[in-house]
C-alpha cells in the first residue's frame, strides 16, 4: 500500500467535494466519480458549483490530487476504498430515499479489494442489509458531522471521527482510521450499527436542543423573562453547554429536518413511537409559524402589505435553501394576503423559482424600501452593517421582526423602530395597529 493511500469519493455534492478536498489537502490522490457531466468537466477547470468557505481554495491548490470522472471503472481502478457520498433526501413517507445510495452499491462489481465507506447519512440497518447483499465488498460506516458554512474546518479538525465496521471488515475499519489519524481528533470505532446510530442521534439531539430553547423563548415571552439571557446561564453549566441554545425561528437545512424525521420513522417501524422526536419536529414548524403572528400584532391583516425577508440561505455563509424557513415564511405570508420581497447575499438566484412569486431583490435596501415589516430570517453579518437610519427613512412602517435574535434591538428601537425578537422582552405591546403611511 502506498504511504497515502488513494481514495475514491462517489458523488461530487457537498459533502463528496469537502471530503474529496480535504483528503487531497492531507496528502492523498482522490479520484471523485459524479454521474453529472458538466458538473464534472466545471470541476476540472476549476470551477466549484457550491458556496462553502475555503472550498474552492482547497479544491485549486490541490488540482494535481484530485482527479474527476463520470466513469465509475476509472475510480475502481485507482482506488479501493470508496466514500459514498451521494444524497439520502426524504421521502413523502418521512423515510431516507436510498435508491442513490442503492445504484452506487449496484456498480460496484465483485471485488474483495474494495470497500464502500459510507458517508451520506443512512437509517440504522443500512450497512448491515448492504452487507447481506453484496458480502463480497468491505463495508465501514463513517458518517459526516459537517457544518455547512464551516465544513472544511470541522472537517480538518474533528471534535470525533466515527469508524464503524463489522468484525470482517476490520482491516479496512483500521484503513479509514488511519487516513483521520494526522488530524489528531479522537477516533472512535464501533460496529457499523452504533455508527449508524451515532449520527442520527447527535443530529435529532441537537435539534431537540433548538426545540427546547425555542419554547422556552416562547414562554419567556409570556412571563418577561429574555431568552438570550436565559441561554447564558443554563449554557455555563458544563453539562448542558452554550451550543446550540439560540433561539430564533426554527432549525432549517438538508440534515437536521431530514435526520430527525428519518429517526422517528425508523422507531416507527420498529413499533417504537419517539414521542420525544414527534414533538421537537411539531415545535420547529410552529415555531416558523410564530413570525406571522408578530407581524400580524402590528400590522393587523396583512393583506396587501410588503412584507421584506431578509436572508433567505436556512443559515449564513451558505446558499443552501433546503427546508429554509424562509420558504415557509414566504408561502405563509402570500397567503395571508401581503407581498413579499427577499434578499440573500448569496441565495438569491437559486431561491428564485422556490419563493413562490417573491420578488428577489438585488439588496437589502432595495428589498426594505417600502416595506410594512421586514423579517431577518438569515443572520447574515452585512445586515447589523445596514445604515438602520436610511432604512427608517426607506420602509413604509418602521417593524423588524428578528427571527433570530441578531440585531441591536437598542438601537434599533431608539431609531424608533418596533423591534419584536424571539423569546425576549420587547416593547410594550401597541393596542391598536399603527397607522400604515
Ligand atoms: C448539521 C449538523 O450540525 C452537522 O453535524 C451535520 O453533519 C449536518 O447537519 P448544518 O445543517 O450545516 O449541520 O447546520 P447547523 O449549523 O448545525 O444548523 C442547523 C440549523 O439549526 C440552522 O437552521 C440554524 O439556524 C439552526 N440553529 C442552530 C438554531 O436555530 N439555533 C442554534 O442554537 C443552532
Amino acid at each position: 500500500m502506498p504511504e497515502r493511500e488513494p481514495i475514491g469519493v462517489i458523488g461530487a455534492g457537498w459533502v463528496g467535494l469537502v471530503t474529496a478536498a480535504c483528503f487531497a489537502e492531507l496528502g492523498h490522490d482522490v479520484h471523485v466519480r459524479d454521474i453529472v457531466q458538466e458538473k464534472v468537466e466545471s470541476l476540472a477547470r476549476g470551477e466549484v458549483p457550491i458556496y462553502e468557505p475555503g472550498l474552492s481554495d482547497l479544491i485549486l491548490q490541490n488540482r494535481e490530487r484530485l482527479h474527476f470522472t463520470t466513469d465509475m471503472g476509472d475510480v475502481l481502478q485507482s482506488a479501493q476504498l470508496l466514500f459514498c457520498c451521494v444524497d439520502t433526501p426524504p421521502l413523502y413517507s418521512g423515510d431516507a430515499d436510498l435508491s442513490r445510495v442503492e445504484r452506487v452499491v449496484e456498480e460496484l462489481g465483485d471485488s474483495r479489494e474494495h470497500a464502500i465507506v459510507m458517508k451520506s447519512t443512512v437509517p440504522v440497518g443500512t450497512g448491515r442489509s448492504i452487507r447481506r447483499r453484496r458480502d463480497d465488498l468491505g463495508y465501514v460506516s463513517n458518517p459526516e458531522f459537517l457544518k455547512e458554512g464551516t465544513a472544511v474546518e470541522d472537517f480538518m479538525h474533528p471534535d470525533r471521527v466515527v469508524v464503524g465496521a463489522g468484525p470482517e471488515s476490520q482491516d479496512f475499519g483500521d484503513r479509514v482510521a488511519a487516513l483521520y489519524e494526522p488530524l489528531g481528533g479522537p477516533i472512535v470505532r464501533t460496529d457499523v450499527e452504533s455508527a449508524e446510530m451515532i449520527k442520527l442521534a447527535s443530529n435529532a439531539f441537537l435539534a431537540t436542543k433548538i426545540s427546547f430553547i425555542n419554547e422556552i423563548a416562547n414562554v419567556s415571552e409570556e412571563l418577561g423573562a429574555d431568552v438570550n439571557e436565559v441561554a447564558r446561564g443554563m449554557g455555563l453549566d458544563n453539562r448542558i453547554g452554550p451550543q446550540f441554545l439560540r433561539a430564533g425561528i426554527g432549525y432549517g437545512g438538508s440534515c437536521f429536518p431530514k435526520d430527525v424525521s428519518a429517526l422517528k420513522q425508523l422507531a416507527g417501524n420498529t413499533g417504537y413511537h419517539f414521542q420525544l422526536l414527534t414533538a421537537v419536529i411539531e415545535v420547529n414548524e410552529l415555531q416558523k409559524r410564530r413570525t406571522i403572528q408578530k407581524l400580524q400584532k402590528h400590522l393587523g391583516s396583512l393583506v396587501g402589505k410588503d412584507i421584506a425577508l431578509l436572508g433567505i440561505s436556512f443559515k449564513p455563509q451558505t446558499d443552501d435553501i433546503r427546508e429554509a424557513t424562509s420558504l415557509v415564511l414566504s408561502a405563509r405570508l402570500q397567503s395571508e394576503g401581503a407581498h413579499v420581497r427577499a434578499f440573500d447575499p448569496v441565495a438569491g438566484a437559486r431561491a428564485a423559482d422556490l419563493l413562490g412569486g417573491a420578488d428577489i431583490k438585488d439588496s437589502a435596501l432595495d428589498a426594505l424600501d417600502g416595506a410594512h415589516g421586514a423579517v431577518l430570517v438569515t443572520e447574515w453579518p452585512e445586515f447589523r452593517e445596514l445604515d438602520w437610519g436610511e432604512v427608517k427613512d426607506r420602509m413604509a412602517q418602521p417593524l423588524i421582526v428578528d427571527g433570530r435574535n441578531f440585531l441591536d434591538s437598542e438601537l434599533l428601537e431608539r431609531q424608533g423602530f418596533t423591534y419584536e425578537g424571539v423569546g425576549r422582552a420587547h416593547a410594550p405591546a401597541l393596542g391598536a395597529p399603527t397607522p400604515v403611511r
